[in-house]
């Protein structure tokens, strides 16, 4: 059985290596796709890839209203992912979300949606293994390390903050316990920005400069001993297209949201 996607975000720089990557498999298939700039031509046109026979919608909606699929695949932006997202969980097709900066007050609407509809949600901030590894690492070192940090590289035209990665990887934490503070943030002494922000029971700190794509570094301190468990990424897509294609498989094995591309990987 062929898999059927809506690609949204086709045209975009991580939309368009998980076409070019679509077209390589043999049993997922792009039928239709959402870019307002190319609207109306196929996406084989765009991409040069004339395997790529679909059509391009300027909206989600116009796109699941011309054809049905089995899943939605959200790469756009964040200013209109949630959106994206509901409207395709109304239209009863799985949802994967690699769009960054929804916030976990999002998730949580999309989460009752997705229960509502009877469909799956599936939210990775990062497909790139080492990222999957990197969440992995940081849960176990948390259950025996109190106190940790997060610093989120990016290019500095990254305009959401902190990163998509990053979000997911503070919330992971949370799950397994808030990271202690010596110093209350609030007896900080000088500029208490400086101590980061305070996301989900992690202090993050997010730089934004020319020459990074998207590094994570977590920092664990001990008293005399530490650990840093730290993932870089290149400047292609590639390798957030193999868990891209993962994760269209896997996205009608459950209902409801679940996050992180290990949530249907078995790691243990
Ligand atoms: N989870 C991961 O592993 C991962 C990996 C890479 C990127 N990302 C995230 O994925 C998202 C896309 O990144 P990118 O670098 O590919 O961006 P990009 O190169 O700017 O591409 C964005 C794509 O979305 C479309 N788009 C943007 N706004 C839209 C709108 N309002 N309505 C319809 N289509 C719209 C664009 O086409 P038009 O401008 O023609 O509409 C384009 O096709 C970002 O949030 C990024 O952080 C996640």
């Amino acid at each position: 059985m062929t898999i059927r996607v809506c690609l949204a975000g086709a045209t975009g720089w991580a939309g368009s290596a998980l076409a070019h990557g679509i077209v390589k498999s043999n049993d997922i298939e792009v039928v239709s796709a959402v870019s307002r700039t190319h609207a109306g031509k196929t996406l084989g046109d765009v991409l040069a890839e004339p395997a790529l026979t679909c059509q391009i919608y300027a909206t989600a909606q116009e796109a699941l209203q011309a054809k049905s699929c089995d899943v939605f695949f959200e790469f756009t932006k964040p200013d209109v992912a949630k959106s994206n997202i509901l409207t395709a969980l109304e239209n009863k097709t799985h949802v994967v979300v690699g769009t960054s900066g929804l916030s976990d007050e999002d998730y949580q609407e999309i989460k009752v949606a997705a229960e509502k509809n009877q469909r799956g949600v599936l939210a990775v901030g990062n497909f790139a293994l080492t990222v999957v590894l990197l969440q992995k690492f940081s849960e176990i070192a948390a259950k025996f390390i109190p106190q940790w940090e997060i610093i989120d590289y990016a290019s500095d035209r990254k305009k959401d903050s902190p990163s998509g990665t990053v979000r997911e990887l503070a919330n992971r934490l949370s799950k397994v316990r808030p990271s202690e503070l010596t110093v209350p943030l609030e007896e900080t002494q000088g500029v208490k920005e400086t101590r980061g922000a305070r996301m989900t029971g992690s202090q993050v700190h997010a730089l934004r400069l020319p020459s990074y794509t998207i590094s994570a570094e977590v920092i664990f301190g001990m008293p005399d001993q530490r650990l840093t468990i730290r993932h870089d990424s290149g400047t292609s897509a590639q390798p957030y297209v193999d868990g891209s294609l993962l994760a269209i498989r896997k996205v009608d094995s459950f209902v409801g949201l679940r996050r992180g591309l290990d949530s249907v990987l078995d790691l243990s």
